[in-house]
């Protein structure tokens, strides 16, 4: 069993962030979604994973994930010229998966408890293709599954303007190799792209044996803001744990399950979790509510911050209250003094400022 990490692709739902950081290296609770997924991979035991880069942002997915070490896996990295489509990458790593069943998984997704039970499930019954459902608000952004009543898939149709059900299709899927040659046989659809949601339709089509199983707990699909802050705040809930390894001083308060990394200060601030404060931070006559995530380097002073995403080398200082918000890295969010009503800004590319 081989693993496909999809970590290409060009991150537009995600501009501005993405001008610089490839969307699967984007943190949650401060790592990025990628190392997460390296994660749930490496504990179903395949150790021979390919990932899919992109031209542009390959070296810094190769930088963040050098050999597969760390998770005691093999990388391969193999470089897909264009995005174009998910069926295309599959179609580009045809050398590094031979024949082989595999898993696949989309670097910017997540699911609650891994998937080790759904690899083990694939390998006992050994289908052409097992995939992982999950009921959603809007089908319409997604590949949607209908299931017959005894809860065999029907049909698979990639972003349907009138969906025949809620199930939409997560972005982790099993295979054999009976997949390939289903590839073979679909065009591009009408964004251009070579869709699996259409290959997986294709098995059906031929009378392969199509497994699913609809997802009860939290599945992440980091591809858009708001997403990226339902992430940070799912993980920083369910798998945080209180470690204080910067100081505290006497004047402040923390509460709750609360990172705060090395040579990171606290002082005279109440910091009430869950929240993650990485390394070489100061935070100072400040709050820190939930579900805020603090990168490195980053100062917070005489501020107040709630359910937000504050990447590396920021700071943030005389902002009264500051919630629902991402701040990329190296930014400066600061307010001039008393009676000074005009807004100021410097700001990058596609950004969004809410006042
Ligand atoms: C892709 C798939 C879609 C799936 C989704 C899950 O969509 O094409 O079927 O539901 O991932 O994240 P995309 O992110 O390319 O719009």
């Amino acid at each position: 069993m081989k693993a496909l990490i999809l970590s290409g692709g060009r991150g537009t739902r995600l501009k501005p962030l993405t001008n610089t950081i490839a969307k699967q290296l984007l943190p949650v609770a401060n790592k990025p979604i990628l190392h997460y997924v390296m994660e749930q991979v490496a504990e179903t035991g395949i150790k021979d994973i390919g990932v899919i880069i992109s031209p542009e942002t390959g070296d810094k997915i190769k930088e963040a994930l050098g050999d597969g070490d760390r998770w005691n896996t093999h990388i391969t990295f193999i470089t897909q010229p264009q995005p174009l489509g998910l069926a295309h990458a599959v179609k580009t790593a045809r050398d590094f998966l031979g024949d082989s069943p595999f898993l696949m998984f989309l670097g910017d997704n997540l699911i609650q408890g891994g998937i080790a039970d759904f690899v083990a499930e694939f390998e006992k019954h050994r289908p052409s293709a097992l995939v992982l459902l999950k009921e959603v608000p809007d089908p319409r952004l997604f590949g949607v599954a209908e299931l017959d009543g005894s809860g065999k898939v029907v049909r698979l149709v990639e972003k349907p303007k009138e969906p025949r059900s809620n199930l939409a299709l997560v972005g982790i899927y099993l295979f054999s190799s009976e997949i390939h040659q289903a590839i073979e046989q679909i065009s591009p659809s009408w964004r251009g792209e070579l869709e699996i949601t259409d290959a997986i339709q294709r098995l059906l089509d031929d009378g392969k044996t199509i497994h699913t199983h609809i997802l009860k707990g939290w599945w992440l699909d980091t591809g858009k803001k708001d997403d990226l802050l339902e992430a940070n705040r799912v993980v920083l809930d369910d798998l945080l744990r209180r470690d204080i390894k910067g100081e505290v001083d006497e004047h402040s308060q923390v509460i709750g399950r609360v990172n705060v990394g090395e040579g990171t200060r606290v002082e005279n601030s109440t910091i009430r979790g869950p929240v993650a404060i990485a390394h070489s931070c100061l935070i100072k006559d400040s709050y820190i509510g939930p579900f805020t995530s603090i990168g490195a380097g980053t100062t917070i002073e005489n501020s107040s911050i709630e359910h937000s995403v504050i990447l590396e080398g920021c700071s943030v200082c005389h902002i009264e209250r500051l919630a629902d918000s991402i701040i990329g890295r190296s930014a400066r969010v600061l307010k001039q003094g008393r009676g000074f009503k005009a807004v100021k800004l410097f700001i990058g590319d596609d950004t969004e400022i809410v006042l």
